[in-house]
């Protein structure tokens, strides 16, 4: 199982090892999965659910595998959008069994490229380092430091998912730093909310109850309340010179999905992701930039005259 409401990346991951995807909707205000809309979409053939902490909310992990625990379904953590998102005062993956990571350009910490697995489970720990130097019986690394290296054999079909050392090392400078990359991003979502909170008709992403986001996207819904709709909302901001994006994708509206459509629909999904646009946060977003924002918010026909 698989929310809809994510890059098709997700998806996808599914697809890759064979399996089924079933989507499950989220909740309506974090737009992540929650216990509800799991056990909703569960079937009897579950063998995994993926959550992700989308856009770098926090997803509720503990109420999610309290459904799933009991049924022996394990839960993978795409906490891709993540780092540096905090779930009940722990950083956010650290209570999966398994969670993924994204270094794309696009996250908070960036290696150009590349991503990660972290596990509590040292045998999945010991087989994805396996798998993914080729499933090669002696590690680089080992056969680098000896004089002799022992002959290699390989029992499996594995992959080259390396990363390279150079980007390695701009992660590690970039891990150094993520504390403060967040600040900014919380002190540039925190204006952004004093300044939404009183425009009738749109409501920003916030922290849920259990945990603080990372904003990475910085969403807002735009409502039936507020005098145009979402697309023309992103043109207005458009004729302003200011760039926003749409918000988060749904997969199942794409062609390898658009049949796997659930019966009952994915009503808080659709919505989310017709109404929802992200608004620009980078770390030297000036004030003034960020007023020039808001003033399309709050004055969205002036820009488009
Ligand atoms: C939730 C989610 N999962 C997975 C990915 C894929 O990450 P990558 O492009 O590093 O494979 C992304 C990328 O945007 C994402 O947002």
């Amino acid at each position: 199982m698989v929310p809809s409401l994510s890059f098709i990346a997700t998806t996808n991951a599914v697809r890759y090892v064979g399996a089924h995807p079933v989507f499950a909707d989220v909740d309506p205000i974090s737009g992540n999965v929650d216990r509800h809309t799991v056990r909703a979409a569960l079937t009897g053939r579950t063998r995994a659910v993926i959550v992700v902490d989308q856009g770098g909310v926090p997803v509720d992990l503990d109420g999610v595998r309290s459904v799933t625990d009991p049924l022996g379904v394990v839960v993978i953590e795409d906490a891709a959008c993540a780092a540096g998102s905090t779930y009940r005062g722990r950083p956010v993956g650290a209570g999966a069994e398994i969670a993924t990571w994204s270094f794309h350009p696009r996250k908070l910490l960036t290696t150009g490229e590349g991503g990660m697995i972290t596990t509590t489970r040292l045998p999945w720990a010991v087989r994805a380092k396996h798998l993914r130097e080729h499933a090669m019986s002696v590690s680089a690394a080992d056969r680098h430091a000896s004089v002799l290296p022992p002959a290699e054999s390989y029992d499996e079909v594995g992959f080259n998912f390396r990363m390279t050392d150079l980007q390695a090392a701009v992660g590690l400078v970039q891990l150094g730093r993520l504390g403060e990359i967040v600040a900014r991003r919380r002190a540039i979502a925190a204006r952004y909310h004093a300044a939404i909170a009183p425009i009738p008709g749109l409501r920003a992403v916030v922290d849920p109850e259990f945990g603080t986001s990372n904003f990475q996207s910085f969403w807002v819904e735009v409502s039936e309340e507020y005098p145009i709709d979402r697309d023309d909302l992103l043109e207005a901001l458009a004729a302003a010179g200011i760039s926003a994006r749409r918000g988060i994708m749904a997969a199942h509206r794409q062609a390898p999905y658009r049949d796997l459509t659930p019966q009952a629909g994915l009503p808080a999904t659709e919505r989310l992701t017709d109404r929802t646009l992200i608004l620009p946060v980078f770390h030297q977003l000036t004030d003034a930039d960020q007023d020039r924002v808001i003033a399309v918010l709050h004055s969205p026909d002036g820009a488009l005259r």
